[in-house]
């Protein structure tokens, strides 16, 4: 199968995305799209055939249940059975944006995007094409990120075709994501809501919409709830590593335990970037997280395509804006 790449640089351009896309999907066919977070793999979240294709195409385990995308709160509610205080809440302070709220599935939704469980999670996306999209449909997206499975998710369209390149017929490209890493996952099913996948909306963010602690679910009962959300997941193909490092001299003992050559070795670093330069690759990521996010994936992505066998990333700041990203890189390095 040949991949289309339709790109959005006029308004024209923009228009004709949405119309191919729409038709396609209408089709029951898979669609990658761009979201302000990672590309998706899109298909309707209401036909089991078409998401079912989403599986085979990622080689997705049917364990892992697959986000839907909404274009209002309205189709939202249509996708759950409870639409609670803290879901009305939180969607009205944090979307269109970066958060998924797991809820109890509608029976509209088939068991093949929720894993066979019973509750299913949703997210309204800001991104502008993914939104006119789902609104042309007329009918939520099922849409996991457009990688094979447990690699590293796309930012970019080029991203989507060495994945997926040949498996999909189209993918639209409108340029780096805005956000960059996957987004928060937010359970609202039990008593008290539980993050299971840290993002860029950090928990306490979350915590201060609802006038109450909100808590990050530690790693082995994530495990439990989400099967998707393992710990070896959004991985480079290059063994990586976080590490910290005071002077070159420290890198340079780092390096020597690794027993791996410093050709073969990137340094993403970001404040103690070294002085002398025997390495493969060195990259220096900006400071500040959200730019940092934007930023990652497509560093890992270019470390992979240079063949790196080692990568080191300098450990950066804690603090509770960083959450997602400590997470992305302790999974990356699992
Ligand atoms: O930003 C994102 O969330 C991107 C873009 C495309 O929207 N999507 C994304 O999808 O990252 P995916 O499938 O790669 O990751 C979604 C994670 C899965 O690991 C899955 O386990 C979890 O969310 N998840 C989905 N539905 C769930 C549910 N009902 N209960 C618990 N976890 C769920
Ligand atoms: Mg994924």
């Amino acid at each position: 199968m040949q991949t289309r790449v339709l790109t959005v640089e006029t308004a024209a351009q923009f228009r004709m995305a949405v119309e191919e896309a729409v038709t396609l999907l209408r089709q029951g066919e898979v669609v990658a799209l761009p979201t302000e977070t990672v590309y998706g793999l899109a298909a309707n979240a209401l036909e089991s055939k078409a998401v079912k294709k989403i599986y085979e195409v990622k080689g997705r385990p049917a364990h892992n249940p697959v986000i839907v995308h909404v274009a209002s709160l309205g189709m939202a509610r249509e996708c759950v059975t409870e639409w609670n205080n803290d879901a009305q809440k939180l969607a009205r302070h944090f979307w269109p944006g970066p958060l998924t709220l797991v809820l109890p599935r509608a029976n509209t939704i088939p068991d093949i995007v929720t894993a066979g469980g019973n509750t299913v999670g949703v997210r309204f996306p800001s991104h502008p094409l993914m939104r006119k999209v789902i609104e042309g449909c007329g009918f939520p997206l099922a849409a996991p990120s457009a990688n094979p499975a447990n690699q590293l998710s796309p930012t970019t369209a080029e991203h989507v075709i060495e994945g997926l390149g040949g498996r999909i017929p189209l993918v639209v490209d409108a340029g780096p994501t805005s956000v960059g890493i996957e987004s928060t996952v937010l359970d609202l099913t039990g008593e008290n809501p539980r993050v299971l996948r840290p993002g860029m909306i950090s928990a306490r963010q979350i915590g201060q919409v609802l006038g109450r602690k909100v808590k990050l679910e530690a790693n082995h009962s994530r495990e439990l709830k989400s099967p998707g959300l393992l710990p070896k997941h959004y991985s480079p193909r290059a063994r990586m590593t976080v590490a910290s490092w005071k002077n070159d001299d420290e890198l340079s003992a780092l390096v020597a335990s690794s027993g791996v050559k410093p050709e073969g070795i990137h340094i993403l670093s970001y404040e103690r970037i070294p002085e002398t330069n025997p390495f493969g690759r060195v990259a220096i990521i900006p400071h500040d997280e959200d730019a940092y996010a934007r930023a990652i994936y497509a560093e890992l992505h270019r470390s992979d395509e240079l063949q790196a066998q080692l990568i080191i990333v300098e450990q950066p700041p804690s603090g509770e804006a960083w959450e997602g990203i400590h997470d992305r890189l302790r999974r990356a390095s699992a």
